[in-house]
């Protein structure tokens, strides 16, 4: 989308809904897309009394000074940020957050994305690509309809393998089967980076633990200030705690406790219930005196 000088910092400039599930919002924000890298994220805060929603670059684009995300809403922040609509304007947009992917050359590469991760793994692996390396590129979803951005990854990869759970699409399975088929078949994979619901990175990580190929995370914490300050992202790697905003958000895949990391994520279940059910009490209510 073209960019007009008119265009305010921090406006919706694209909307797109993905999936049943999943959205992609491009904001315009000139600063923040030139110094945004593969592997980063921002902090979005809707308005005053918003809470600050973390999600990682989908994609940026310094020329059109834009960046992308892409997010489900399932939580009243999120689910408040679905109901805007092109031409809105968020409080801000802060970042770039969080470290950079280390962009090397080992040779092979893979990515692998599940759920919104799909969208995570994509300027990583265009940067790998970029940078010289043989890509794999490995997408798995519940069901067909789950999946998006095929084309996209597909361009860009010298391998692209889709997995369903039901086999609607690509190979019936998990993403990690087509892993270990691609390792039995000999195939010499140098570094995986692999995105997505905390289960389905525990269970990459176990693989490639087992065949001790080299692999990276990246962590969805539950996060509040989003610079350091507050712990509420703390995340157990090798032992040692770490913040995932400012020590990550990627790690070693083969140190991460995630079973502390997925408890975490729980933890505040019952308020983000109550949250919502509040907003969408009050927005079936602002409808109806409508
Ligand atoms: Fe507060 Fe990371 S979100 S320390």
């Amino acid at each position: 989308m073209s960019q007009t000088k008119t265009t305010l910092d921090n406006t919706i400039v694209l909307k797109k809904q993905l999936t049943p599930e999943i959205f992609l919002m491009k904001f315009s924000v000139p600063l923040l897309a030139t110094k945004a890298r593969a592997g980063q994220f921002c902090v979005i805060r809707i308005d005053e009394q918003g809470e600050r929603i973390p999600l990682t670059f989908a994609d940026f684009d310094p020329e059109e000074g834009t960046i992308s995300i892409v997010f489900q809403p399932i939580g009243k922040s999120t689910m408040q940020l679905a109901d805007l609509n092109e031409g809105d304007r968020v409080l801000d947009v802060i970042g770039p957050l969080g470290n950079a992917t280390e962009i090397e050359k080992p040779g092979t590469v893979m990515v692998i994305g599940g759920g919104t991760g799909i969208a995570c793994v994509y300027p990583i692996g265009r940067a790998l690509k970029a940078a010289g390396n043989e890509l794999i590129s490995i997408i798995g979803a519940r069901t067909e309809q789950l999946l998006f951005w095929q084309d996209e990854l597909n361009e860009i990869s010298d391998e692209f393998v889709i997995t369903t759970d039901d086999g609607s699409k690509g190979h019936k399975g998990f993403v990690t089967e087509e892993l270990e088929r691609l390792i039995n078949e000999g195939r010499k994979i140098d570094i995986v980076f692999a995105i997505g619901p905390a289960v389905m990175m525990r269970a990459v990580a176990a693989l490639t633990e087992k065949y001790n190929v080299k692999t990276v995370v990246s962590l969805n914490s539950v996060m509040v200030d989003g610079t350091g300050m507050c712990g509420a992202c703390r995340v157990d790697v090798g032992g040692k705690t770490r913040f995932v905003c400012v020590d990550g958000p990627e790690f070693d895949a083969h140190k991460v406790n995630f079973k502390e990391l997925m408890d975490r994520q729980k933890q505040y279940i019952e308020e983000e219930k109550e949250a919502l059910g509040k907003y969408q009490r009050e927005k079936h209510q602002c409808r109806c005196a409508g």
